[in-house]
């Protein structure tokens, strides 16, 4: 016998048998309920892209190390999209003078990272993505922040299931250069090291980090910053503060940004956390991430933030931008671990399917004339195709948890009739086929009373 092929997907992927999609589709959905609230469009981008757009402000390791590559042809690089950031922003520049400004856009790519595959991460998943571009005020980032908590209350989760984790680069930038002196040019650095600080062990961060910066100083205040757990706890780990520091666009945003969260009533579900900076090299100013606040999901659910200069790599015209990518595996996880998904999202619903049983195949033609009548009023309809043993097709129906059978033999053929049989209460009719679909809508009302 010849060796048989592997059943399994690759490594990192994942099979969507209907009952797992059933699970997705409806969490997917939910989510599209919030985004028409706030007036987000959908759109679609493609799977493969230039290197270049990634290249040039994600991330090295992002495009280097976690991309799919592909090169059909000599000297042309083409990725499998990791994130979704960098299309829009090719999409938005592409029409930057007819589209109306502020631009509210979502969309939910198939993203590809060759990573190591562990809970929540895998190398093909599905990513929510929200933006809104060419609004300046930190109105847009307190929508963005809304929305985050809209969704998740949409699926029941409370303030002690789930946390934004934020900051803002601009204030990381302030931090740095009057307070800790780091070099303009080595700021970047500053915002690997704390976005990498979480993955790694102690002495593994302490080697990179003086392995960057050989100065204590620098290394001492880097620590701070990630450890500090509220501005005030940031701003007393430090002596001699300047005035000057007090009069940055960082400082003012973040603290601004904490007065609107607090306006807004959403404080609760929000937290400053000086350690986040987010490992996307574009983003410019407030930057987040959204994490379960338990012990069951460790990595991200949510990360986001804003991005200023992005969509400078297509034209010379600024448009800012700031949103999220959410991984709805991650997401789904975080709802399974607070019981969140009802149990029988997982199982398909044939109530309102009609299920046409045939006494023998000379009525074939009949039922699949009767299965056009059903459907063209919007019913779904199964038909049987044994065409023998009624007790087995009424059995099959039973076990769907069809409503209604529809039972038709050469009589019911030759009179234009139809025997209905509603399943809950066992009763059934012959009727002409003419009044078939309001009997339809009278035993789908009874039973729903
Ligand atoms: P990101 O932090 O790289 O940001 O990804 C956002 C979310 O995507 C993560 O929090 C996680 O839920 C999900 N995710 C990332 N990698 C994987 C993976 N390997 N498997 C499953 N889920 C994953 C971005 O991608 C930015 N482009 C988001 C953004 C939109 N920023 C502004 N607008």
């Amino acid at each position: 016998m010849s060796k048989k092929l592997s059943t399994k997907p690759l490594r990192g992927m994942e099979d969507y048998y209907p009952s797992d999609l059933r699970e997705t589709n409806w969490i997917i959905d939910n989510i599209r309920d919030v985004a028409d609230l706030y007036s987000y469009e959908e759109f679609e981008s493609p799977s493969l892209e230039p290197i270049e757009i990634f290249a040039a402000k994600s991330s090295d390791e992002l495009v280097n190390e976690q991309s799919f590559i592909v090169e059909k042809k000599k000297g042309e690089k083409l990725i499998l999209i990791p994130e979704l950031t960098p299309s829009l922003a090719r999409m938005i520049t592409a029409k930057r003078q007819e589209l109306k400004k502020p631009i509210r856009w979502f969309s939910v790519p198939t993203c590809y990272r060759y990573e190591r595959p562990q809970k929540g991460r895998r190398r093909e998943f599905k990513q929510i993505n929200m933006d809104i571009l060419g609004e300046d005020s930190l109105y847009a980032d307190l929508e963005i922040f809304n929305i985050i908590v809209d969704i998740f209350s949409e699926f029941g989760a409370t303030s002690e299931q789930f946390q934004i984790y934020y900051n803002n680069r601009r204030f990381i930038d302030s931090v740095c250069e009057l307070i800790l002196n780091v070099p303009k040019e080595k700021i970047p650095l500053v915002y690997k090291i704390l976005d990498k600080a979480d993955k790694m062990e102690d002495s593994e961060y302490e080697k990179y980090v003086l392995d960057i910066f050989q100065d204590e100083i620098i290394i001492q205040g880097i620590t701070k910053l990630k450890e500090a757990t509220s501005l005030k706890d940031l701003l007393n780990r430090f002596e001699d503060i300047s005035e000057e520091f007090y009069g940055t666009i960082g400082y003012k945003e973040l603290t601004s940004f904490i007065q609107l969260l607090e306006d807004a009533k959403i404080s609760e579900y929000c937290n400053f956390s000086p350690g986040v900076s987010r490992g996307l090299d574009y983003y410019t100013g407030i930057v987040y991430e959204v994490f379960d606040t338990g012990k069951e999901n460790i990595r991200s659910i949510f990360g986001g933030g804003r991005y200023d200069d992005l969509l400078t790599l297509f034209s010379d015209e600024k448009i800012t931008g700031t949103g999220f990518g959410m991984g709805v595996l991650m997401f789904s996880l975080f709802l399974k671990t607070y019981n969140l998904i009802p149990e029988e999202i997982r199982e398909p619903d044939y109530t309102d399917t009609i299920y046409i049983a045939s006494i023998n195949e000379t009525v074939s033609g009949y039922a699949l004339k009767l299965a056009g009548m059903v459907r063209g009023e919007d019913f779904p309809c199964i038909v049987d195709y044994r065409f023998s043993n009624l007790k087995n097709q009424l059995s099959k129906a039973n076990e769907l948890g069809v409503l209604i059978v529809l039972i038709i033999g050469p009589k019911e053929m030759e009179q234009n009739e139809v025997t209905i049989k509603n399943m809950k209460t066992e009763a059934q009719e012959t009727i002409k086929i003419s009044s078939l679909i309001d009997k339809i809508y009278d035993i789908i009302d009874e039973s729903a009373l």
